[in-house]
């Protein structure tokens, strides 16, 4: 069975991709090649011995994305990744995510409604809550006002394909709400490639070990939690990418079921920053150089997920704990800086 994943030579992707292969899916990958290395296929054959077609394409070019759909009339399903995630970047430049991370999300809906049958998953963030009342956070939580344009394309990606599928039948779609994804395969083919100065924590950390930062700010440490510093739930990205794959024999086989559901992709533990840091220095035996600066605006306090429900109906549960996921970072910086 033929799936398109979107996005497919990312982080995210191509751990998504990996484990589709080995679940005996066939893989179409897309990517604009914006964010991301097709030497990343050569990581994911050298893990699976099979390399997933590929094709350079832009989302944004409707005509190129229907001519696609018409080249691969087989696709049975799409995962879609790409999308720009910058949170600041956003702010900047709202046009540019609401055209690449809405017009794209258009034009493969509106493709895929055209087959008799068509499953889809898409790529969401707990980043749709804000700063949730109650924790841990569930599915039923409410979706807060968006912190960013960034934010805001989450939100109404998940309000248009709600409202397709509420008239498509045909069309059986997931949005799975990501916590924070870490860590890299243990293999070490594949792994998170930043460019430029990491926004996020683990990999501005990692660089930070092999002395390619100077030192970790840590943006601030009186926040009413256990030592003051945010709480985050990282997810090791070989747990999250087991979930999509989990999703998508959902959507494949169990019918009679809501043809839109959303669920959250977190371990269920909360971990502050200064525990993550802790975590580093357990993993590496080296001692990390960071100092403590003011709060990074529109930061939340806390998130972590309520699990239970990707527990019982994906029967699926992220296994890593943020020991295994900091030392597959750690080993994955190690090695790409060789
Ligand atoms: C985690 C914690 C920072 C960097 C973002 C997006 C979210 C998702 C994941 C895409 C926070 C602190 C960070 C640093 C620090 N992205 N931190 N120093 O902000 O929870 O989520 O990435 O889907 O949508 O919003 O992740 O890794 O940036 O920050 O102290 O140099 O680490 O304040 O508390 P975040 P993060």
């Amino acid at each position: 069975m033929k799936i398109l994943v979107t996005g497919g030579v990312g982080f995210i992707g191509s751990h998504t991709v990996v484990e589709l292969q080995k679940e005996g899916f066939e893989v179409v990958i897309i990517d604009d090649l914006s964010n991301s290395s097709v030497k990343v296929l050569d990581g994911i054959a050298a893990i699976t011995g099979k390399t997933p077609i590929f094709e350079k394409l832009d989302l944004r070019e409707k005509s190129k994305v229907q001519d696609f759909f018409i080249k691969h009339q087989d696709i049975a399903g799409v995962i879609h990744f790409a999308a720009s995630k910058a949170v600041g970047e956003s702010v900047e430049k709202p046009l540019l995510y609401y055209e690449n991370n809405l017009g794209t999300l258009v034009y493969l809906l509106q493709e895929l409604s055209k087959k008799d049958r068509a499953s889809f998953i898409f790529s969401s963030s707990c980043t749709v809550y804000g700063q949730a009342d109650k924790m841990p956070i569930t599915e039923g939580a409410p979706v807060k006002e968006a912190e960013s344009p960034y934010g805001n394309t989450k939100q109404m990606g998940e309000e248009i394909i709600r409202d397709t599928c509420r008239v498509t039948p045909s069309l059986n779609a997931i949005a799975l709400r990501y916590f924070n994804p870490m860590g890299a395969h243990p293999s070490g083919e594949i792994g998170e490639l930043p460019i430029g100065v990491p926004q996020n924590l683990v990999p501005f950390i990692t660089q930070t070990g092999i002395g390619l930062r100077e030192e970790l700010s840590v943006f601030g440490d009186d926040y009413p939690t256990v030592d003051g510093t945010c709480i985050r739930d990282y997810i090791h990205v070989v747990d999250l990418a087991k979930a999509h794959v989990a999703a998508l024999q959902r959507l494949l086989n169990d019918k009679n079921k809501e043809n839109y559901e959303v669920f959250n992709l977190g371990t269920g533990k909360g971990s502050s920053v200064l525990e993550v840091i802790q975590s580093f220095e357990r993993v590496s035996g080296k001692k990390l150089n960071y100092k403590i600066v003011d709060k990074r605006e529109g930061d939340i306090t806390s998130a972590y997920a309520d699990t239970l429900k990707a527990n019982e109906v994906l029967g699926w549960k992220a296994e890593s704990t943020l020991d295994e996921a900091m030392k597959s970072a750690w080993e994955w910086e190690q090695k790409i800086r060789k």
